[in-house]
């Protein structure tokens, strides 16, 4: 390996060694974060810094405003109600009608600590309302957390990469799984992180119709709200609408997280929203573990109960404010990300002329969305020994391997933390590296 390298090839090095990982491409986000916090620190340079999925715009003010008002007037001393305050309930019950064109009744819409506490709740629960169905189907590639929260609950999963399943194709594969009887539970984001491919209309339907034939709870993760920039997803009540599966099955249960559509991660405000139908079913095998046999109420007074007794008062009247703001159209949240697609944009240009491939390019026919993440490859390499290289040229990211992706070659790209500056110095580093990696 050439040694002129833009960050110093010797304290890269020693640094990559010092971490004791046997293959550095395949660290976690966490301790890809850490190695580079320590090149940075050794070196006095910036990375093009793409491992981490962390919001990099301001929060909205209105939320902000409406938590310490809320903490001024007393709320910290009292207990809130385990499934959310009133107000939140009634504004995210008006969110999900204008935003993706739906009815829930607000007894529905829950509150949780982040979507992570909404995916952990809904596998416990919609994971032992069948005692012949334990297991549940993540349709990769995926956050990695889920796999996690699956494996410290110590519940099955099984999981395949949906690149090379998508559109009619989905059908087969998909019931390929659910025909063995055993799937309580379909995971999946969309858009999705890493690849940010979005599921079209049909794909969704697809899910929906064998969600219904084999009973299946779908658990549709929406980390990335109204955030498939190709359409104007902005007006409150006017089409067209985020796409979801609650158009095609009553079997749903949809996790709304505040952290990148509202830019509100620190305060770990989300909702989890669960179907009239869903939330009114009985299931005696719930009673193995609840005293009830209803779903919603299992949910409520049993799981969300035992995990954390509710969610923090005042984030819950911060993210009530930002959703009336939403609601009544004095909040365009969806234009202030938008500016996620826009570097997303550069970016991938920038990839795209210095010999890298895009790994996840298209929505059947039509090409990716610019937004949160893109997905890279060069040629010649597999993606965890890509991530190791280009540390040494000042850009991280993270591998695909770790996300359940099969395609090995790749890595996840993050725009969110890279400001406009820092595209010169990006597109200096990608020309060194390609001046140095020749393949043509
Ligand atoms: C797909 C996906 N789901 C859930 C989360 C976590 O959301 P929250 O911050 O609301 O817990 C993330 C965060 O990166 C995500 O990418």
């Amino acid at each position: 390996m050439k040694k002129d390298t833009p960050i110093d090839f010797n304290v890269v090095e020693s640094e990559i060694r010092e971490t004791g990982l046997e293959k550095v491409g395949r660290g976690t986000i966490r301790e890809i974060v850490r190695l580079v916090n320590r090149i940075e620190k050794a070196t006095g340079k910036k990375y093009i810094r793409m491992e981490m999925g962390v919001p990099g715009l301001e929060p909205a003010r209105v939320g902000i405003d409406a938590e310490i008002k809320a903490l001024e007037s007393g709320v910290a001393s009292k207990y809130p109600m385990i499934e959310g305050i009133a107000p939140l309930k009634k504004e995210a019950s008006r969110f999900v009608k204008n935003f993706l064109n739906i009815d829930v009744d607000p007894e529905g819409c829950l509150s949780t600590v982040g979507s992570m506490q909404a995916s952990f709740a809904a596998f416990i629960t919609a994971n032992r309302r069948d005692a012949g169905k334990d297991t549940t189907l993540l349709i990769d590639p995926c956050f990695p957390v889920h796999k996690q929260q699956l494996k410290v609950l110590g519940q099955k999963f099984e999981a395949f990469d949906v690149y090379n399943h998508r559109g009619e194709k989905l059908y087969d594969k998909l019931e390929s799984y659910l025909k063995k009887g055993n799937i309580s539970s379909i995971l999946y984001s969309n858009p999705n992180n890493p690849s940010w491919i979005c599921f079209t209309e049909k794909e969704l339907e697809i899910i929906g119709e064998l969600a219904n034939k084999y009973d299946v709870v779908v658990l549709e993760d929406l980390a990335y709200f109204c955030m498939d920039f190709r359409r104007d997803l902005s007006k409150p009540g006017e089409p067209p609408y985020q796409s979801t599966v609650a158009n095609f099955t009553d079997n749903y249960i949809l996790f709304i997280s505040s952290s990148k559509s509202f830019s509100y991660a620190g305060q770990r405000s989300a909702l989890m929203v669960i179907s009239d139908h869903l939330f009114g079913r009985r299931f005696p095998d719930l009673k193995r573990y609840y005293s009830t046999d209803g779903f919603g109420y299992s949910m409520v007074y049993g799981t969300l109960y035992a995990l954390s007794a509710g969610t923090s008062h005042s984030p819950q009247y911060g993210l009530t404010a930002m959703l009336k703001a939403a609601n009544d159209g004095d909040l365009d949240f969806v234009k202030i990300v938008r500016e996620y697609g826009e570097r997303a944009a550069i970016m991938k240009k920038l990839f795209t002329e210095n010999g890298f491939k895009i790994v996840y390019d298209k929505d059947e026919d039509k090409p990716l969305a610019d937004g949160f993440y893109f997905t890279i490859s060069y040629p010649g390499f597999e993606g965890v020994d890509l991530l190791e290289k280009l540390l040494y040229y000042g850009i991280s990211a993270i591998s695909l391997d770790i996300t359940g992706s099969e395609r090995t070659e790749g890595l996840r790209a993050c725009v969110s933390q890279i400001r406009r500056e820092q595209f010169a110095d990006l597109e200096y580093r990608l020309k060194k590296f390609r001046e140095h990696h020749p393949f043509e």
